[in-house]
């Protein structure tokens, strides 16, 4: 799959009716990810954003959607995962073991044996709960913009968001055009 990277950044000061889930009562920053159109046709972006999250931004069935770039799991590069449908709930799967994670809130998904003892074994889907931490996306006027989640409640993804893990190869096949705003 085609992705862009770059580690440029731009961003700016929200206006109020743009406003996040920022805890501050300061404005949350938007930060610039590039034009929806190229978005669009590249379907997957990640960006090094505010010099500290890596962050992957992707159009899947008319909507974008931001996350930690890198898996929860073991940091595996999920602008390399294929987008699925579980149990009604669209996730990316992630390419180094296949773990499920949904696009909208970043649960694990997994699928559970019913009862163990009757055959033919009977699954069903359930959450691990939140492991992946999910970014607002925002679109101005074709612009699309991050804001970070900044809640202080660890998610199991930030502990791949570190120097070590940065220098782990990015999939690089195209960059945006860089916009300073
Ligand atoms: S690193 Fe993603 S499933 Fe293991």
């Amino acid at each position: 799959m085609v992705s862009m990277s770059t580690d440029e950044e731009a961003s700016q000061t929200s206006s109020p009716s743009s406003s996040s889930s920022s805890s501050s009562s300061s404005p949350p920053t938007l930060h610039f990810i590039g034009m929806k159109e190229d978005i669009v046709r590249a379907r997957r972006v990640t960006k090094l954003v505010n010099g500290c999250r890596d962050v992957l931004v992707l159009y899947h069935q008319g909507q974008l959607y931001g996350m930690d770039m890198r898996c929860y799991h073991s940091g595996g590069a999920l602008q390399d995962g294929d987008i699925e449908e579980f149990n009604g709930r669209l996730c990316i799967v992630c390419p180094w073991h296949k773990y499920k994670i949904t696009l909208a809130e970043g649960e694990g998904l997994y699928q559970a044996v019913e009862n163990p003892t009757v055959r033919p074994l009977r699954t069903r889907w359930c959450s691990k709960g939140v492991k992946q931490r999910i970014h607002k996306v925002t679109e101005i006027n074709g612009e699309v913009f991050i804001t970070l989640n900044d809640s202080s409640e660890p998610t199991e993804s930030d502990v791949y968001q570190t120097e070590k893990y940065r220098t782990v190869s990015v999939n690089v096949q195209s960059k945006p055009k860089s916009r300073k705003l």
